[in-house]
């Protein structure tokens, strides 16, 4: 399948979670968690969930439910990370931000919605029991203490402190990578991989999560605010730590290539028919939204 063919499908999916009808008296959280959850991003997670289980071997319908999970997961750490407590943006995905149309309390309760909902999405799918609670397990671990929430902790609580590039590569490879990583392995274990596989998953996603978000820093210096969909000059103005602060535009353009070509190695060692895989990372490490 090609990019253009995998998000038409993700689409699809999507628009069919949370049609509850006016008559519900929730109706308008409903509608919140829409408006964000379909303002076409990228969707590169759910398509990694689809890729992978389909070079495990797996069924890649019967992994749209944990595809559309991840995307509603990370949808929801987009409606909090903009939220006045957090980064304070106005613009997402090209639009206002959830909370400029609905509210403080709305969006916080969406982003929590769209949390619990990814975990049902899962656990309802139609995979066999084990694998559905493996992929429970991989996205839960992602999320909380040690994964997204906990790098979105250090990231707001070492706000205008230096860094290290070890503080600054942890805070990125959780707030970031973890979910990544999870994507990459949750489609393994979706079509019944081994551990070994999704090991290797693992190690793909966290060399392609950290190549994101040094693309992402870039991309908030050098961008527009047209292009990216999402406010340009945030990191600077919250006195954040990114790696153009640390290393600078050359120093950014060497190490996404080095990791570019890492996630391609280890790639390539533990599976067969990586193209569409290799050809996602290298366009992701010069992408412009
Ligand atoms: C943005 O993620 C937040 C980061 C983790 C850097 P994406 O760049 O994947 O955003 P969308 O999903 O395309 O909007
Ligand atoms: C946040 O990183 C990553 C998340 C967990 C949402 P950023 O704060 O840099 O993401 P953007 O630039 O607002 O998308
Ligand atoms: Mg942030
Ligand atoms: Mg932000
Ligand atoms: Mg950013």
């Amino acid at each position: 399948m090609t990019v253009d063919q995998y998000k038409e499908k993700i689409e699809c999916a999507l628009d069919s979670c949370f049609r509850l009808s006016e008559d519900f008296p929730q109706a308008g959280l409903a509608q919140s968690m829409r408006y964000s959850l379909l303002a076409g991003g990228k969707r590169i997670r759910p398509m990694l969930v689809l890729e992978f289980c389909r070079i495990s071997g797996g069924d890649v319908e019967k992994a749209m439910p944990v595809a559309c999970a991840i995307e509603m997961l990370h949808t929801y750490s987009l409606i909090h990370d903009d939220l006045p407590c957090m980064d304070n943006d106005g613009l997402r995905r090209g639009r206002p931000t959830n909370h400029v149309i609905y509210g403080e309390c709305t969006a916080v309760l969406a982003g929590d919605t769209l949390q619990a909902e990814a975990f049902g999405t899962i656990l309802r799918s139609g995979l066999p029991a084990e694998r559905r609670a493996r992929c429970a397990e991989i996205l839960a671990g992602a999320a909380g203490i040690d994964g997204m929430c906990g790098g979105q902790y250090l990231d707001m609580s070492w706000e205008g402190r230096s860094l290290t590039e070890e503080e600054l590569t942890d805070i990125n490879a959780r707030k970031t990578g973890a979910l990544l990583v999870a994507a990459c392995q949750m489609g393994v274990a979706a079509a019944g991989g081994t551990e070994k596989m999704i090991e290797a998953a693992g190690s793909f996603g966290a060399a392609l999560g950290m190549a994101f978000q040094i693309r992402d820093d870039m991309l908030d210096v050098l961008s527009t605010d047209e292009e990216l969909g999402k406010p340009v000059g945030s990191d600077a103005r919250d006195s954040k730590n990114t790696y153009m602060v640390l290393m600078g535009k050359e120093g950014c353009e060497k190490t996404i290539d080095r990791l570019t070509a890492a996630a391609k190695d280890v790639l390539k060692e533990a599976f067969e028919d990586t193209a569409f895989l290799c050809s996602l990372a290298d366009s992701l490490a010069s992408r412009n939204k």
